[in-house]
Protein backbone atom coordinates (compact mmCIF):
# COMPACT_ATOMS: atom_id res chain seq x y z
CA UNK A 1 0.00 0.00 0.00
CA UNK A 2 1.51 3.68 -1.22
CA UNK A 3 -0.64 5.36 1.23
CA UNK A 4 -1.76 7.80 -1.30
CA UNK A 5 -5.25 8.38 0.37
CA UNK A 6 -3.07 9.51 3.62
CA UNK A 7 -0.79 11.80 1.46
CA UNK A 8 -3.79 13.68 0.22
CA UNK A 9 -5.33 13.95 3.31
CA UNK A 10 -1.68 15.30 4.93
CA UNK A 11 -1.50 17.85 2.03
CA UNK A 12 -4.76 18.72 2.76
CA UNK A 13 -4.23 19.36 6.38
CA UNK A 14 -1.01 20.98 5.59
CA UNK A 15 -2.84 23.78 3.40
CA UNK A 16 -1.09 22.28 0.11
CA UNK A 17 -4.95 21.74 -1.41
CA UNK A 18 -4.77 21.70 -5.03
CA UNK A 19 -6.86 18.81 -6.49
CA UNK A 20 -8.71 16.00 -5.31
CA UNK A 21 -8.48 12.09 -5.35
CA UNK A 22 -9.77 10.03 -8.60
CA UNK A 23 -11.49 6.70 -7.59
CA UNK A 24 -12.95 4.44 -9.94
CA UNK A 25 -14.20 0.76 -9.73
CA UNK A 26 -14.73 -2.06 -12.22
CA UNK A 27 -17.72 -0.88 -13.35
CA UNK A 28 -17.89 2.68 -12.70
CA UNK A 29 -15.84 5.91 -14.69
CA UNK A 30 -13.77 8.35 -12.65
CA UNK A 31 -15.17 10.11 -10.05
CA UNK A 32 -13.45 12.96 -7.75
CA UNK A 33 -13.73 12.20 -3.96
CA UNK A 34 -13.53 15.81 -2.80
CA UNK A 35 -10.79 16.27 -0.03
CA UNK A 36 -12.94 19.06 1.84
CA UNK A 37 -15.55 16.22 2.54
CA UNK A 38 -13.15 14.20 4.73
CA UNK A 39 -12.60 17.25 6.54
CA UNK A 40 -16.66 17.35 6.78
CA UNK A 41 -18.03 18.87 10.22
CA UNK A 42 -21.03 17.84 12.13
CA UNK A 43 -23.54 20.33 9.91
CA UNK A 44 -21.74 19.14 6.32
CA UNK A 45 -22.16 14.99 7.21
CA UNK A 46 -25.27 13.04 5.54
CA UNK A 47 -28.17 12.56 7.66
CA UNK A 48 -26.73 8.70 8.61
CA UNK A 49 -23.62 9.73 9.93
CA UNK A 50 -25.16 12.61 12.01
CA UNK A 51 -27.71 9.97 13.40
CA UNK A 52 -25.12 7.29 14.19
CA UNK A 53 -23.34 10.26 16.23
CA UNK A 54 -26.60 10.69 18.08
CA UNK A 55 -27.07 7.03 18.69
CA UNK A 56 -23.23 6.98 20.26
CA UNK A 57 -23.25 5.33 23.80
CA UNK A 58 -19.58 4.51 25.97
CA UNK A 59 -16.62 3.94 24.92
CA UNK A 60 -16.27 4.14 21.29
CA UNK A 61 -14.34 2.36 18.75
CA UNK A 62 -14.08 4.44 15.08
CA UNK A 63 -12.80 1.99 12.45
CA UNK A 64 -11.03 3.23 9.61
CA UNK A 65 -11.38 7.11 11.00
CA UNK A 66 -9.87 8.98 8.03
CA UNK A 67 -8.88 11.98 9.13
CA UNK A 68 -10.60 11.69 12.18
CA UNK A 69 -14.26 13.65 11.33
CA UNK A 70 -16.48 11.58 13.18
CA UNK A 71 -14.07 10.99 16.22
CA UNK A 72 -13.27 14.73 16.55
CA UNK A 73 -17.11 15.24 17.33
CA UNK A 74 -17.54 12.40 19.88
CA UNK A 75 -13.98 13.41 21.48
CA UNK A 76 -15.45 17.00 21.52
CA UNK A 77 -18.56 16.16 23.15
CA UNK A 78 -17.09 14.36 26.06
CA UNK A 79 -16.77 10.36 24.99
CA UNK A 80 -13.60 8.33 25.12
CA UNK A 81 -12.74 7.61 21.42
CA UNK A 82 -10.36 5.38 19.91
CA UNK A 83 -9.28 5.73 16.47
CA UNK A 84 -7.71 3.44 14.28
CA UNK A 85 -7.22 3.53 10.53
CA UNK A 86 -4.63 1.36 8.21
CA UNK A 87 -3.57 4.51 6.87
CA UNK A 88 -0.58 6.17 8.12
CA UNK A 89 -1.03 9.08 6.92
CA UNK A 90 -4.80 9.38 7.77
CA UNK A 91 -3.99 8.82 11.33
CA UNK A 92 -1.34 11.28 11.42
CA UNK A 93 -3.79 13.65 10.33
CA UNK A 94 -6.53 12.28 13.03
CA UNK A 95 -3.40 13.05 15.52
CA UNK A 96 -2.58 16.71 14.26
CA UNK A 97 -6.49 17.66 14.41
CA UNK A 98 -6.37 16.42 17.98
CA UNK A 99 -7.54 12.67 18.23
CA UNK A 100 -6.00 11.63 21.75
CA UNK A 101 -6.45 7.77 20.88
CA UNK A 102 -5.51 7.56 17.01
CA UNK A 103 -3.90 4.01 16.08
CA UNK A 104 -2.27 2.83 12.97
CA UNK A 105 -4.17 -0.38 12.89
CA UNK A 106 -5.82 -2.77 11.49
CA UNK A 107 -9.62 -3.83 12.33
CA UNK A 108 -8.41 -7.35 12.63
CA UNK A 109 -5.76 -6.52 15.09
CA UNK A 110 -7.97 -4.63 17.46
CA UNK A 111 -8.56 -6.25 20.54
CA UNK A 112 -9.75 -4.05 23.07
CA UNK A 113 -13.52 -4.04 24.01
CA UNK A 114 -16.31 -0.82 23.31
CA UNK A 115 -19.54 0.26 23.63
CA UNK A 116 -20.12 1.33 20.00
CA UNK A 117 -18.31 0.60 17.40
CA UNK A 118 -18.72 2.83 14.06
CA UNK A 119 -17.73 1.67 10.61
CA UNK A 120 -19.11 5.19 8.59
CA UNK A 121 -18.57 6.17 4.44
CA UNK A 122 -19.68 2.94 3.17
CA UNK A 123 -18.46 0.53 6.44
CA UNK A 124 -18.92 -2.64 4.98
CA UNK A 125 -16.21 -1.69 2.37
CA UNK A 126 -13.15 -2.53 5.22
CA UNK A 127 -14.60 -6.04 4.58
CA UNK A 128 -13.57 -6.22 0.91
CA UNK A 129 -15.04 -9.16 0.30
CA UNK A 130 -17.79 -11.42 0.24
CA UNK A 131 -16.35 -14.17 1.67
CA UNK A 132 -14.69 -12.66 4.57
CA UNK A 133 -17.76 -10.88 6.03
CA UNK A 134 -18.57 -13.48 8.57
CA UNK A 135 -14.65 -13.36 9.82
CA UNK A 136 -15.09 -9.27 10.08
CA UNK A 137 -18.53 -9.75 11.48
CA UNK A 138 -17.01 -12.80 14.56
CA UNK A 139 -14.24 -10.26 15.25
CA UNK A 140 -16.43 -7.39 15.73
CA UNK A 141 -18.80 -9.35 17.89
CA UNK A 142 -15.49 -10.22 20.24
CA UNK A 143 -14.83 -6.89 20.02
CA UNK A 144 -18.51 -5.70 21.85
CA UNK A 145 -18.86 -4.98 25.32
CA UNK A 146 -22.41 -6.30 26.97
CA UNK A 147 -25.25 -4.57 25.43
CA UNK A 148 -22.44 -3.04 23.02
CA UNK A 149 -23.42 -1.68 19.82
CA UNK A 150 -22.47 -1.87 16.07
CA UNK A 151 -23.01 1.29 13.44
CA UNK A 152 -22.61 0.78 10.68
CA UNK A 153 -23.32 2.00 6.87
CA UNK A 154 -23.85 1.21 3.24
CA UNK A 155 -25.80 1.02 -0.04
CA UNK A 156 -27.62 -1.27 -2.40
CA UNK A 157 -25.91 -0.81 -5.28
CA UNK A 158 -27.88 -2.90 -7.71
CA UNK A 159 -29.08 -0.08 -9.15
CA UNK A 160 -25.57 0.37 -10.92
CA UNK A 161 -26.21 -2.04 -13.15
CA UNK A 162 -29.73 -0.70 -14.63
CA UNK A 163 -29.88 -0.37 -18.36
CA UNK A 164 -31.27 2.68 -19.33
CA UNK A 165 -34.33 0.86 -20.70
CA UNK A 166 -34.65 -1.01 -17.02
CA UNK A 167 -32.99 -3.66 -16.58
CA UNK A 168 -30.10 -5.91 -14.91
CA UNK A 169 -27.50 -6.37 -15.99
CA UNK A 170 -26.08 -8.18 -13.09
CA UNK A 171 -24.28 -11.56 -13.45
CA UNK A 172 -26.00 -14.19 -10.57
CA UNK A 173 -23.11 -16.52 -11.77
CA UNK A 174 -20.69 -14.50 -10.93
CA UNK A 175 -19.38 -12.71 -7.25
CA UNK A 176 -21.55 -10.89 -5.05
CA UNK A 177 -22.83 -7.85 -7.31
CA UNK A 178 -21.53 -5.14 -4.29
CA UNK A 179 -17.55 -7.13 -4.29
CA UNK A 180 -16.12 -4.08 -6.35
CA UNK A 181 -12.49 -3.88 -7.70
CA UNK A 182 -11.47 -0.26 -5.77
CA UNK A 183 -8.82 2.45 -7.66
CA UNK A 184 -7.72 5.71 -6.81
CA UNK A 185 -5.37 8.15 -7.82
CA UNK A 186 -3.71 11.81 -6.65
CA UNK A 187 -1.67 14.10 -8.68
CA UNK A 188 -0.77 11.07 -11.19
CA UNK A 189 0.27 8.74 -8.87
CA UNK A 190 -1.91 5.18 -8.55
CA UNK A 191 -2.60 2.90 -5.16
CA UNK A 192 -3.13 -0.10 -5.60
CA UNK A 193 -5.94 -2.08 -6.22
CA UNK A 194 -8.30 -3.16 -3.54
CA UNK A 195 -11.53 -4.88 -3.19
CA UNK A 196 -14.45 -2.58 -1.59
CA UNK A 197 -17.60 -4.23 -0.36
CA UNK A 198 -21.22 -2.78 -0.86
CA UNK A 199 -24.16 -4.67 1.40
CA UNK A 200 -27.67 -4.65 0.78
CA UNK A 201 -29.39 -4.40 4.23
CA UNK A 202 -30.87 -7.95 3.82
CA UNK A 203 -27.12 -9.47 2.68
CA UNK A 204 -25.96 -7.59 5.84
CA UNK A 205 -28.68 -8.95 8.37
CA UNK A 206 -28.03 -12.68 7.01
CA UNK A 207 -24.65 -12.38 7.46
CA UNK A 208 -25.01 -11.13 10.97
CA UNK A 209 -27.55 -13.74 12.20
CA UNK A 210 -25.28 -16.46 11.07
CA UNK A 211 -22.50 -15.41 13.58
CA UNK A 212 -25.39 -15.08 16.42
CA UNK A 213 -25.48 -11.05 15.92
CA UNK A 214 -29.44 -8.93 15.38
CA UNK A 215 -29.10 -6.42 12.73
CA UNK A 216 -31.56 -3.54 12.52
CA UNK A 217 -32.34 -1.20 10.29
CA UNK A 218 -32.04 2.66 11.89
CA UNK A 219 -33.15 4.68 8.91
CA UNK A 220 -32.60 5.06 5.29
CA UNK A 221 -30.60 7.51 3.45
CA UNK A 222 -31.25 9.63 0.25
CA UNK A 223 -29.70 7.30 -2.32
CA UNK A 224 -29.82 3.53 -1.56
CA UNK A 225 -27.86 3.81 1.39
CA UNK A 226 -28.76 2.70 4.97
CA UNK A 227 -27.09 2.93 8.70
CA UNK A 228 -27.55 -0.46 10.60
CA UNK A 229 -27.43 -1.04 13.92
CA UNK A 230 -26.02 -4.25 15.09
CA UNK A 231 -25.94 -6.00 18.61
CA UNK A 232 -26.19 -9.49 20.41
C1 LIG B 1 -14.04 5.65 2.82
S1 LIG B 1 -12.75 5.98 3.98
C2 LIG B 1 -13.74 6.63 5.29
C3 LIG B 1 -12.98 7.50 6.24
C4 LIG B 1 -13.81 8.09 7.39
N1 LIG B 1 -14.51 7.07 8.14
C5 LIG B 1 -14.79 9.11 6.87
O1 LIG B 1 -16.00 8.85 6.93
O2 LIG B 1 -14.36 10.20 6.43
C6 LIG B 1 -12.35 4.34 4.57
C7 LIG B 1 -11.20 4.31 5.54
O3 LIG B 1 -11.05 2.98 6.04
C8 LIG B 1 -9.66 2.69 6.15
N2 LIG B 1 -9.52 1.21 6.19
C9 LIG B 1 -9.67 0.34 5.17
N3 LIG B 1 -9.51 -0.92 5.59
C10 LIG B 1 -9.27 -0.87 6.93
C11 LIG B 1 -9.03 -1.84 7.93
N4 LIG B 1 -8.99 -3.15 7.65
N5 LIG B 1 -8.83 -1.44 9.20
C12 LIG B 1 -8.85 -0.11 9.51
N6 LIG B 1 -9.07 0.86 8.60
C13 LIG B 1 -9.29 0.50 7.32
C14 LIG B 1 -9.06 3.40 4.96
O4 LIG B 1 -7.67 3.61 5.09
C15 LIG B 1 -9.86 4.69 4.94
O5 LIG B 1 -9.27 5.69 5.73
Amino acid sequence: MKDIFGKALLEYYNNNYTEDIVTWTNISDKDSLPLPYLFRAYSEMPKLEQKALQLAKGKVLDVGCGSGSHSLYLQDKGFEVKAIDISKGAIDVAKKRGIIHAEHKALLDETETFDTILLLMNGTGIFQEFTLVSNYLKHLKSLLNPNGQILIDSSDIKYMYQDDDGGFWLDTSGRYYGELDYYLSYKGDHEQPIKWLYLDFETLKTACLSVGLNCKKVMDGEHYDYLAKINF
